[in-house]
Order: C-alpha cells, then structure tokens, then sequence
C-alpha cells in the first residue's frame, strides 16, 4: 500500500492551501532553501505521525528537500485534512490518514508508516514511538532517534525513559521555548477558540468561560477567551499555576463551583477525567463542553453517554445529550481536540517555528543520534535562539545588542556597583 487518504482528486483544493500557509512560514522556508542546497537527510527514510494539516504538508516538503523519503500518517483520528493529504499524495508523498478513520485503521496506518523500516520518527504524541516499544521491537535497531511534538508525548516519552525502558533517542520539540512558549499558548489559544466558534457560532462575550488546566495551553486559551468578552474562571490542581491564574485577573475555583457557573467548558490538560459525571450533574442547560489536550480522555464522554436518555448531532461537530431531568449538555467534536477538529489547527505563523525545531531536530540526529544516550533530550539552546532570531527578522523587528561592557558585566560576580 502506497497511500491511503479519502479522495486524491481534492489535490488542488489542498495545494492552494498550502500555498497559502507556506507564505507564512518563513523561517522553515530558509530551512528548505538549505536543505534542499545540503541534502543533510540524504538516504533518511522518516516516519511521521502528525497532524495532517497545511503546516505539516510544509514540513513534509522541507524533510523531503533535505534527501529525506517521508511516510506520513495522522496522529488523531480526527485532525486529518483530506485534501491536504490529496495534495501530499499528488505530489508522491506516501500518506495513510483519512478523517474520521477508526481506531483499527489509525492504527494500520501507523503499522504502514513503520513497514518501510524508518531512521527516523516525528511523533505528536508519541503513538508511533509507543507502538515501536510494543509490537515493533524488530524495527529498534535501525532507528537513529525520534522527535516528539507535544507535552503528553514528551511526558509519556519521559514516563518509559524513568523507567529505563526508552530504546533509542528522542528529541522533545515541545521543550523548545520556541515551541511551547508560542505555539501552546498563542496557536492553542487563538485556534481553540476558532474551533468553539466555528462549531456553535455562539456569543462569547458576556459568557462564563471555564478553563480547566492553567498550562502553556491554558494560559493562551484564557487570554484569548477574556479577549472576546467572555467572563473566564480557571480551574487547577497546581497551586503555583492557580495563583498565576489569580494574579493574571481570572476567578480560580474548583471545578465542583464552576461546574454551575460556566456557558463553555474546555479542558487543557493532558489530564483524563477532568470533567465527569459529578460536573455534568450540576451543570446548566445548555452547557457546551470541548476539549483541546492531546487525547480525548479529558471528559469522561462514557459517563455522559451513561446518564443520557438521548443523543443527537445538532450540528457538524456539536452533540446534544439529554439528561434524565430535560438538561441538555453539548458534547463539542468527540471530546478531541477541537482546534483540529472543528477548525484548521494553529495558524502557519506559529507552527512555522514548531516546525523549524521539527526539521532542524531531525538533521541534528542524522549527525550526532548515534552519540546521543536514550533519553529525552532538548534541542541545543542555540538552535532554539537562532529560531527566535530568524522569526523576529521575518517580521522587521529589530532590537538591541549588548556591548562588550554589559557582556563582561553580566557574565561577571565581582562588580558590585
Ligand atoms: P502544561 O503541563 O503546561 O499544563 C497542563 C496544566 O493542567 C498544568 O498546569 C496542570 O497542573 C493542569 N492540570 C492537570 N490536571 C488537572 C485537573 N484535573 N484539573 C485542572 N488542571 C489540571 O501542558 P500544556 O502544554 O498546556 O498542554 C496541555 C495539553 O494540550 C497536552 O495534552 C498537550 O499535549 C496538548 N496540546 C494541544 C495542542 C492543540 O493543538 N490543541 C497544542 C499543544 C499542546
């Protein structure tokens, strides 16, 4: 099997869109430009299992500039752009990724991904470095090293390297302060609340907004949510991250109190169970529930259906259950992550630099994984500020330079005054 996607004839619907996202990638453009000058993943065959959108198509192309062959398939069951892998496909990428695809065929297409025998791995979420450490044993001994996309693949990665059981290298991009402090926070941010519009065109403002997690994710969420009108209460389990959520402005509480309280729910925190069948209980009618973490294990949507007397889908993407006593709550997108769901993901502009870490992480393992331990590593510092100094470039920001003084000064413990 070469490929498998819905329909290769979306081809030139999903090439415009790439177009459109690429003008907005600038500094994965300069990566293709020398890549594709000093073919670093020459003879690299790469598996990848990561949302397939826009932005990924234009980081399929960087890796393949630079010699590498790329088999991609989806990293969620729902997040597939179809016309995006048609275009992909169009252009002889081997994709396996349909929207929609059920668990059984998510899964084909990961094994399809690792029969060619890859080098490399790029995971958002650590499904293909998880399936590899169950029943792909056979394929360890070939694999230079993996990189990983997202904080519940990075804790699931650390979790088997704790334990000693991680078998090859891997590369956490999400600890990248060009990552996390970006695309988490302002792409999860602007493209969550994308997603709850596009789903339910409801008002925003003058709402209570429930953000439960006050992470990277959910301080962008919160921001943009209060940026709309709305009135948002932040829920925790941390208490450092729930006084930053107090001084930040918000109303903190358990969720127990918010439960009654909130028009939107949405939880961010690679968490499971976060909201469940004590929540639902007290919620209003009406209440409208999402999720944007990682897996959709944050509501616990078997409780929701248990204690509903009927379901229906209202809308694409919005189900409505109805409770024994007429309450009506709103299910948004299967409880996956609705940014990719209901809408396109992040925007270009900042998985321009996720991405740059991506393809910059995997040259870095071509030359130096084999001397690399197996374990979670970052991406050397110097990468991760030269990412930030070609984004702020690319967009005509200049700012200053220390001098020779101030340099001494600050690398100094002898000047007091
Ligand atoms: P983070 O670790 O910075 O934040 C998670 C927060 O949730 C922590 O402050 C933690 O204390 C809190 N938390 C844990 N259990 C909780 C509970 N029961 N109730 C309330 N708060 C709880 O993680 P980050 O980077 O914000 O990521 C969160 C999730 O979003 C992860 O699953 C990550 O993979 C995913 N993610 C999703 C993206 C998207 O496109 N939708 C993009 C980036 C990350």
């Amino acid at each position: 099997m070469d490929y498998h996607i819905k329909d290769v004839s979306l081809a030139a619907a999903g090439k415009l869109r790439i177009d459109w996202a690429e003008r907005n990638m600038p500094v994965l453009r300069l990566i293709r430009e020398r890549f594709a000058k000093e073919r670093p993943l020459s003879g690299t065959i790469l598996a990848a299992c990561l949302h397939v959108t826009t932005e990924t198509a234009a980081l399929v192309h960087t890796l393949a500039a630079g010699g590498a062959k790329v088999y991609l398939c989806a990293s969620n069951p729902l997040s597939t752009q179809d016309d995006v892998a048609a275009a992909l496909v169009d252009d002889g990428f081997h994709v396996f990724a349909i929207k929609g695809e059920d668990t059984q065929t998510y899964y084909k297409h990961i094994n399809a991904c690792l029969d060619p025998r890859p080098h490399l791995t790029m995971d958002d979420g650590a499904d293909l470095v998880g399936t590899i450490h169950g029943e792909r044993k056979d394929l360890v001994s070939g694999i230079i090293g993996g990189t990983e996309e997202t904080t519940t693949g990075v804790i699931r990665l650390r979790s088997l390297a704790e334990k000693g059981l991680l078998l090859f290298p891997v590369i956490a991009v999400n600890d990248s302060d060009t990552k996390h402090f970006f695309d988490n926070r302002y792409g999860t941010g602007q493209s969550t609340i994308d997603g709850i519009l596009r789903a339910t065109n409801r008002l925003m403002a003058g709402s209570f907004f429930v953000v439960c997690g006050y992470g990277w994710c959910g301080r962008g969420l919160a921001m943009r949510a209060a940026g709309m009108g709305a009135r948002v209460i932040v829920t925790e389990v941390n208490p450092l991250r729930a006084l930053e959520a107090v001084m930040d402005g918000y109303h903190v509480m358990p969720l127990g109190e918010a439960a009654q309280m909130g028009d939107f729910f949405c939880t961010v925190t690679g968490d499971k169970n976060v909201i469940g069948k004590e929540h639902f209980l007290k919620m209003r009618d009406g209440a409208i529930v999402a999720n944007s973490g990682h897996f959709n294990v944050e509501i616990d949507i078997p409780a929701l259906e248990a204690m509903a007397t009927s379901r229906r889908t209202i809308r694409d993407f919005v189900e409505e259950f109805t409770l024994s006593d007429g309450r009506r709550i709103i299910l948004l997108g299967e409880g996956r992550l609705i940014n990719l769901a209901a809408a396109e993901g992040h925007p270009s502009s900042v998985m321009d630099m996720s991405f740059a870490n991506q393809a910059l992480a995997a040259e870095y393992l071509v030359k130096n994984g084999k001397a690399l331990s197996k374990a979670v590593h970052r991406v050397p510092l110097d990468m991760d500020a030269e990412i930030a100094r070609l984004k702020l470039e690319s967009m005509g920001v200049r700012i200053d330079v220390l001098t020779d003084e101030q340099r001494e000064y600050l690398s100094s413990w002898e000047m007091g005054t």
